[in-house]
C-alpha cells in the first residue's frame, strides 16, 4: 500500500513536470509523502533517474501481478476444461472418426481409426473399443453417416448389451448422445447391425466420449 501510494507521487510529479513543459536547472524535486501514521515526510529524488526508476518499478509491479495471477488463471482453466494444458494427467476423452468409407459385415465393430483426441489413452484405433479408466458418469457420441443408396444401422454396445441404435440413409447420418454410468474396465463401442452396409469415411463419421463426473 505504500509503496503503491509513493509511485502514485511518482507519476502525479512527472505528469506535473511534463505538463509544465519546463525544465528547472536542478535535477532534483520535493515530493511530500505520507507515512503510515499520516505524518507529513520530504524525499527527494533526482529526477534525471526518475525514468529508469519508474521504469524498474513499473516492470516489477507488473511482473509481481502476473506471477500472483498466473496460478489463478491456471486454476480456473483446469476447473473450466477439466485438465492443466500439457500435464498427462487429464481427464479421460477421446474423439476418433472414420477415415474411409467401408462395407460393414452383420455384427462387424466400426473401427474409427483416426484419432483426434485420446486423453488417458482409453480408446484403441484397432479394436474400435473404448474402455472405463473408472468408475463414472460418461458423456458417449457417435454420428455414423450413410453412403449413397445405402442404410445404415448402428448400436452403441456396453459390454455384451446393445444400448441404442443410429440409423442413417443414403447420405444421412444417425447420431447417438447418451449419458452412460460406467465401472471401471467397462468397454462401449459401436456395432453394425444388419445386412451389407456401407458407413462413410472421409471423417465424416465419428465416436467420442468423455468422463463427466467419477
Ligand atoms: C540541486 O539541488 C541539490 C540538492 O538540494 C543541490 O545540492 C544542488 O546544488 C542543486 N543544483 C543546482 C544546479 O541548483
Ligand atoms: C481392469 O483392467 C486392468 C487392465 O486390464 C486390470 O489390471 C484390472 O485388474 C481390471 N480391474 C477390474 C476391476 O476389472
Amino acid at each position: 500500500m505504500v509503496l503503491r501510494g509513493i509511485l502514485l507521487q511518482f507519476l502525479v510529479i512527472t505528469i506535473m513536470k511534463y505538463a509544465k513543459g519546463q525544465n528547472s536547472d536542478n535535477s532534483s524535486t520535493e515530493i511530500p509523502l505520507l507515512d503510515n501514521l499520516n505524518m507529513p515526510l520530504v524525499a527527494l529524488f533526482d529526477t534525471t533517474k526518475l525514468n529508469q526508476v519508474l521504469k524498474v518499478a513499473i516492470k516489477k509491479s507488473v511482473e509481481d501481478a502476473i506471477n500472483e495471477m498466473i496460478p489463478r488463471i491456471k486454476q480456473a482453466v483446469i476447473e473450466d476444461i477439466g485438465y492443466e494444458p500439457g500435464r498427462k494427467r487429464e481427464r479421460p476423452a477421446f474423439t476418433a472418426s472414420l477415415t474411409l468409407t467401408k462395407s460393414l459385415a452383420i455384427n462387424e465393430v466400426v473401427v474409427f481409426d483416426k484419432i483426434w483426441l485420446n486423453m488417458g489413452e482409453v480408446y484403441s484405433q484397432d479394436t474400435g473399443v473404448f474402455t472405463a479408466p473408472k468408475t463414472g458418469l460418461y458423456s458417449i457420441s457417435t454420428t455414423v453417416m450413410a453412403y449413397h443408396n445405402s442404410y445404415l444401422h448402428c448400436n452403441l454396445w456396453k459390454n455384451n448389451e446393445k444400448v441404442v441404435l443410429a440409423f442413417g440413409n443414403d447420405l444421412s447420418t444417425g447420431t447417438l448422445n447418451v449419458v452412460m454410468a460406467l465401472k471401471l474396465n467397462d468397454t462401449v463401442y459401436v456395432k453394425h447391425h444388419t445386412g451389407s452396409e456401407r458407413i462413410y469415411g472421409d471423417q465424416r463419421s465419428t465416436f467420442s466420449g468423455y468422463l463427466i463426473t467419477e
